[in-house]
């Protein structure tokens, strides 16, 4: 079942929750993949009702041709969804419905867990993450949320979101999906050929050898190797590779046994941006 406005929503959530059923909702941009449906599979083991939002954010995007090329494709979302599992609900507003005629981000104090990596890279990103994620809880009123720790930054400043918007969610993170080559599951695949998507693999390589790498090196040694690995193909160009600890996510060279840390890449194959990630030594 697809609904587009947020009082149909609200009406039919309502319902539900008179007869005691948890509400999950799944946040996604659409172009869904077995990433979005392990992720719909996982929710159903909390929830009685998942709701999954399709809305290509346009706040969240720093980049006017990646938001343009983003793929959508509501009929086969809808298809794909229905065959995996009936009772899920699509919301699939319009952006006058979720922003209401000013089509702009709020400004959040995520504090450090946005300086870096994306916040670094995508200005005003997490603003926009925040700014619609901000109006989804407010109109499906989940119990619970899931986010894939593909985008572990993400998931963190969301649960940060939660924390100063006083939003009454559960924010649960959930395994990255991968592909038999350990491509981590992406609507940008899609946009991918068959060579890219080749080429794409070395990201999870990467992180592969930095985990392999952990224990025996210092993190200099480790970000110079990765950073060879990068120079060494040509065809896909790494914006960055840090290693930060799981509760700042400030890049450091600096290992603390204490701490949990993990790698983070963003590289571009072809025009295409993808990102991973990888806990390192947990
Ligand atoms: O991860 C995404 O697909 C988006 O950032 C999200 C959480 C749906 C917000 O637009």
């Amino acid at each position: 079942m697809v609904i587009e406005t947020k009082k149909s929503l609200s009406d039919f959530i309502e319902s539900e929750k008179k007869e005691k059923k948890i509400i999950g909702l799944v946040p996604t941009m659409g172009a869904l993949h077995d990433g979005h449906l392990s992720l719909i599979d996982f929710a159903y083991e909390f929830c009685d009702l998942v709701v999954v939002s399709v809305f290509v954010n346009p706040t969240q995007f720093n980049n006017p041709t990646d938001l343009d090329k983003y793929p959508r494709n509501l009929q086969k979302d809808e298809a794909l969804l229905t065959t995996h599992n009936s009772k899920t609900v699509i919301f699939a507003p319009s952006a006058e419905e979720v922003y209401a005629g000013k089509i702009q981000s709020e400004s959040y104090d995520f504090g450090s867990i946005v300086k870096f990596m994306e916040g670094e890279f995508r200005t005003g990103h997490f603003d926009g993450v925040g700014s619609v994620l901000k109006r989804l809880f407010d109109i499906v009123k989940p119990h619970k949320a899931f986010f894939g720790e593909k985008d572990f930054q993400q998931l963190m400043a969301v649960k940060k979101l939660v924390e100063i918007t006083n939003q009454e969610v559960e924010i649960i993170g959930c395994p990255t999906s991968r592909n038999e080559f350990g491509l981590a599951q992406s609507s940008r695949n899609f946009r991918l050929n068959d060579d890219e998507l080749k080429l794409a693999e070395i990201i999870h390589k990467a992180l592969t050898k930095a985990k392999l790498m952990f224990e025996d090196s210092d993190f200099e040694t480790i970000i110079a190797e990765i950073k060879t690995m990068f120079e060494n193909e040509k065809k896909v160009e790494l914006e960055y590779f840090s290693i930060a600890s799981e509760a700042d996510l400030t890049p450091t060279k600096i290992k603390d046994k204490n701490q949990k840390y993990r790698a983070f890449i963003a590289a571009f194959v072809g025009e295409v941006r993808l990102i991973d990630n990888m806990a390192l030594n947990y």
